[in-house]
């Protein structure tokens, strides 16, 4: 198993770039099936999520190249409409894939994708709104089963502005003859990004980043080219390796206009920060200034995403902060973990009230992507050396993590433990 070896205490400087949005990139793979052609990604960030979306396509027969960045999907010969369950498990957001697949196959088959580290992870939401486009689904032994063949345009209005919802109605009405409209929709950037891929490919949607979008049917998607917008959830987490280390750093491939909540929350703590074009140019202060109280909600709100990095960094901060968790009843796993490092933080349910301290070197355990980011950034700002395991949470999220801290003169190795010979096991 591999784990991060993390010297702590010392400061970052220079400039490292931030790499493409996950969260845009897979709902983006999952559209390439409704080209039938051939589509063209850059800036496609090498992530395990990724490599399992990857398999996902090549298992619905389509043809996949990665070349550094640039991922080219052939989706003209896809043809299969079942998705394994092995894949499904891997990653629960797969479920993506059910909008695109049933309506371009006309049918599809997948696991439900269960719970994850953040939660139970329901898709009613989901399963709602494609019943409302006339989708017949069924669920059976925790798989589903979809036919397309009874879908209809209509008018969807979202209890909750969920993400992977909103996507996945998107994804089954670009081609319904007549015209979606979804209201209540989410506005992340990533939504945009998926809406803007789409356009590219011939579909005929207004509204894109408003919480009402309009989706006119067509006849026929074909293959097109995107770059992938900046990861900023990536971004908030290396602004908060400055703040744990009090260091000044650039980072490159940022967009401003995505990361308002996570600024003005630095800001109130003291970081100078500006913006440049697409660079970025943090200060941390000598001093880590407490923040009354961060409520993660749903974009453009505080992001539920960044939320374990910033307790991280108000951890060393001189004061008493409060950060309320909206979205995902597990998030404040991490506590338990930074407690280790002598973080004073007490929860409540949803509420987690931090008094800055000292932080120290531990043996700690990442439990979900972002928990384990959060340790790093804590780990960066502890005096000590830290041992964090179950690095594969995090490599789901950060491509070459390691090598990112690194690039800022950040002291952290990988560290592989050969299991079996002698080696010491997991
Ligand atoms: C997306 O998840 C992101 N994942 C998450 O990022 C992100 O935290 C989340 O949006 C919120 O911004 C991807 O884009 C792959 P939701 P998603 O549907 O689509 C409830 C990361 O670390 N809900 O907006 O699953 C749900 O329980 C990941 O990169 C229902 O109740 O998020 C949650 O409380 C983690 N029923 C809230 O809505 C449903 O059918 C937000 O979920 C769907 C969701």
């Amino acid at each position: 198993m591999e784990k991060y070896i993390v010297g702590g205490g010392k400061k970052l400087e220079g400039m490292v770039r931030v790499h493409g949005a996950k969260n845009a990139v897979l709902p983006i793979l999952a559209a390439t099936v409704l080209s039938g052609d051939v589509c063209r990604i850059y800036d496609c960030p090498r992530l395990s999520d990724v490599s399992h979306t990857i398999k996902i396509l090549e298992t619905l027969g389509c043809r996949v190249l990665f070349s550094g960045s640039t991922l080219t999907v052939d989706a003209t010969s896809a043809d299969k409409w079942e998705i394994p369950e092995e894949l499904m498990r891997e990653m629960r957001s797969s479920i993506i894939f059910l909008g695109a697949v049933a309506s371009k196959m006309g049918k599809a088959r997948l696991c439900a994708p269960g719970g994850c580290e953040l939660g139970n992870r329901p898709i009613d939401l989901h399963m709602k709104a494609l019943r409302e486009l006339g989708m017949t689904l069924s669920e059976e032994n925790g798989f589903i089963e979809a036919r397309a063949d009874k879908m209809h345009s209509g008018d969807i209005h979202l209890s909750f502005p969920s993400v992977g919802a909103t996507e996945n109605i998107i994804l089954s009405a670009v081609g319904l003859k007549g015209e979606t409209t979804i209201s209540n929709a989410a506005r992340e950037p990533e939504i945009v990004d998926l809406c803007e891929f789409l356009i590219k490919m011939g579909a005929d949607i207004e509204g894109v980043g408003t919480e009402f979008i309009r989706i006119k049917g067509v006849a026929h998607l074909h293959g097109a080219e995107h770059r992938i917008i900046p990861d900023r959830i990536v971004a908030s987490t290396l602004m908060c390796a400055a703040m744990t280390t009090g260091s000044e750093i650039e980072l490159l491939n940022v967009r401003s206009s995505h990361l308002g909540a996570v600024v003005s929350v630095l800001r109130e703590s003291g970081a100078k920060i500006e913006f440049f074009k697409d660079k970025m140019y943090i200060r941390a202060p000598q001093k880590i200034l407490p923040v009354d109280i961060i409520k993660t909600q749903v974009y453009p709100g505080f992001p539920t995403d960044s939320q374990s990095v910033v307790m991280a960094a108000l951890c060393k901060s001189e004061g008493t902060s409060v950060i309320v968790e909206n979205l995902f009843e597990n998030r404040f796993k991490i506590i338990p973990e930074l407690a280790k490092m002598n973080a004073d933080i007490i929860q409540d349910g949803r509420v987690a009230v931090i008094k800055g301290n000292k932080l120290c070197g531990a043996h700690l355990r990442a439990m979900d992507l972002r928990g384990g980011a959060a340790l790093v950034i804590a780990a960066l700002g502890a005096e000590g050396e830290s041992v964090i395991e179950g690095i594969k949470y995090i490599e789901r999220g950060y491509e070459d993590f390691d090598k990112m801290i690194t690039t800022l003169g950040g002291d952290i190795i990988k560290h592989k433990e050969a299991i079996g010979c002698g080696f010491k096991r997991e």
